[in-house]
């Protein structure tokens, strides 16, 4: 039997967050606390995905989800990637890095869904695009629940008559890459409630609320607007048990950091993380392009981060950034719950 959401014994979800954040020990404490905690697929190997999850059933016998980067082709140009390489040369050189070379990647897709399919996790979620009918029902097979992120009514219309069993609508708040499955559109900025009060009227299935929350308020607000459950990423970042390096956790509670923007300049992607001098510089001449942006830039982030440097990386943030703390995933979960039961 698949997991019904509304089952759960604290409607909160863990946010999937590749790149990092998202840990065994991460997802284990949020669906051990009664949420459901999720493991993280974009940017691993298909075999790393594996251990991941099998890492993660080892901590817990609770429900778990998995998230997927559904692939899509690049809206890469190669003049414009040329013109932005030249342009990053500065910021590589004072790091000692290289560009790196652009390459097709998929992100693993087909393995990774056959990862799903045999480790059977309760629950699978994608971003960037809705999985085939035909995937959708292979996974519903397997007894997994499938989840879509959406960021429009237009794009809930669609993962709807896909067969997506639930969705995950993702307001403009959020922090990290947005779910748009166009990656040329510039992500909608229609708030999170009204987004969701017009998708919740409109369909049946399930809804998950996600962007900006980080309060028992917050939560109980989308779950009042119809939302069987609320999922949070940036409120776990601080998290004990998150993966979040060590820039980016100061960054977060360093009061020079005063905003987040929505930027291409790392990924070739939209995304919101907390503004600083690489958004600054490059936030208005990057091109779009994932994951060619993404792949070129990567050395050149990590070598900030080695060097200790918040300027040089990307900093992904939600707009509630200001409000998260630290402490156990536990006591998060509980905090964000708070009067929801
Ligand atoms: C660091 C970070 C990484 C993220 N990585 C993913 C991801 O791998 N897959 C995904 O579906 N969403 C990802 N997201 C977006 C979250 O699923 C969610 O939409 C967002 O965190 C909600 O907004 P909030 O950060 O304000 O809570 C990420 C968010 C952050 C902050």
């Amino acid at each position: 039997m698949p997991l019904h959401l509304q089952d759960l014994a604290i409607p909160i979800l863990g946010a999937p967050m590749a790149g990092g954040p998202s840990t065994p020990a991460l997802a284990a404490a949020v669906s051990d606390a009664g949420g459901l905690g999720f493991v993280a697929a974009g940017y691993l190997t298909a075999d790393k995905f594996a251990e991941v999850i099998a890492g993660t059933r080892a901590l817990t016998s609770a429900p778990i989800g998995v998230n997927l980067f559904v692939p899509q082709p690049s809206a890469a140009n190669a003049d414009e990637l040329e013109r932005y390489r030249d342009r990053l040369a500065p910021l590589a050189d004072h790091y000692g890095a290289e560009i790196a070379r652009p390459h097709p990647d998929d992100d693993a897709w087909q393995s990774k869904i056959d990862v799903v399919a045999d480790t059977a996790p309760e629950v699978a979620s994608f971003t960037f695009g809705c999985p085939t009918p035909e995937i959708i029902a292979r996974l519903r097979d397997r007894g997994v629940l499938v989840a879509v992120t959406v960021t429009s009514p237009d794009e809930a219309a669609a993962a709807v008559a896909a067969g997506a069993d639930a969705l995950v609508v993702q307001g403009p708040e959020a922090g990290g890459h947005r779910g748009t499955f166009d990656p040329v559109v510039r992500p909608g900025d229609e708030p999170l409630d009204s987004l969701l009060s017009a998708i919740v009227a409109a369909h049946d299935v399930p809804v998950i609320a996600a962007g900006g929350l980080s309060s028992a308020a917050d939560v109980r607000r989308v779950l009042h607007g119809g939302a069987v459950a609320a999922q949070a990423g940036t409120a776990f970042l601080l998290a004990e048990e998150a993966g979040t390096n060590a820039v980016h956790r100061g960054a977060l509670t360093d009061r020079n950091f005063t905003e987040t923007v929505v930027t291409r300049a790392f990924s070739g992607r939209y995304a919101r993380g907390l503004a600083n001098d690489f958004t600054a510089r490059y936030d208005d001449v990057a091109p779009l392009g994932y994951p060619d942006v993404n792949q070129m830039t990567g050395p050149l982030r990590r070598a900030a981060v080695a060097a200790g440097d918040p300027h040089g990386t990307n900093l992904w943030a939600g707009t509630a950034w200001r409000e998260i703390s630290g402490g156990s995933a536990a006591d998060i979960v509980a905090a964000l719950a708070e009067g929801t039961r």
